[in-house]
């Protein structure tokens, strides 16, 4: 598909999200709808969980301290923040940056496959349980991550969520050694 028409499929899915009001209690609490960022070109796509505070400010999703360790991680891989794409399941803050809930990731699921399956990558990595859950169900990520795993034509590879390498030395050097796999799925 032409990057223009993914662009105006996802601006739409973004105004369908706002308009089914999805999670209103979420909604309301949150500043703004934080729907992705970087390139609809993109061969990876990279799912979190649900925006902090800074995410809800900016409107972009990863820009707080766990996005500076993964744009450190994609720059050692030779990737760049702009030429991947980003976004999270729950598309809204939760309150106390809590854990978003089953009915919550649940909500937003089905706009997040849309969502994928316009950007049309090879890859999508999963940050975190709560993200790996919601494509490869019932898997325990301490023995999952790392491992690509493809599912109806699309390779999933789930990792260790940045926020927990941030002060963990030794998860860090997991997580990027798991990154070093990117490449070759992509
Ligand atoms: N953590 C996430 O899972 N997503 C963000 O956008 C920021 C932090």
């Amino acid at each position: 598909m032409e990057s223009g028409n993914k662009k105006h499929l996802l601006d739409k899915l973004s105004a369908t999200i706002v308009g089914d009001n999805v999670c209103p209690e979420l909604r309301s609490g949150a500043t703004q709808l934080v729907f992705g960022d970087g390139s609809h070109d993109s061969k990876v796509v990279f799912i979190g969980e649900a925006p902090g505070k800074k995410e809800d400010e900016m409107g972009k999703p990863f820009i707080g301290a766990s996005g500076k360790l993964l744009n450190e991680m994609l720059e050692k891989i030779g990737l760049t923040r702009e030429e991947v794409y980003i976004t999270n399941i729950v598309k809204y803050r939760p309150p106390e940056n809590r854990d978003p809930s089953k009915k919550e990731k649940k909500a937003f699921l089905p706009y997040l496959k849309q969502q994928i399956s316009i950007i049309a990558p090879k890859l999508v990595v999963t940050l975190g349980r709560h993200s790996m859950d919601c494509f490869l169900p019932g898997k325990k990520i301490s023995e999952a991550h790392g491992v690509p795993e493809k599912v109806d034509g699309i390779t999933y590879l789930p990792l260790y969520h940045p926020a927990v390498a941030l002060y963990n030395g030794s998860m860090r050097q997991t997580l990027m050694n798991d990154f070093h796999k990117i490449p070759d799925l992509i």
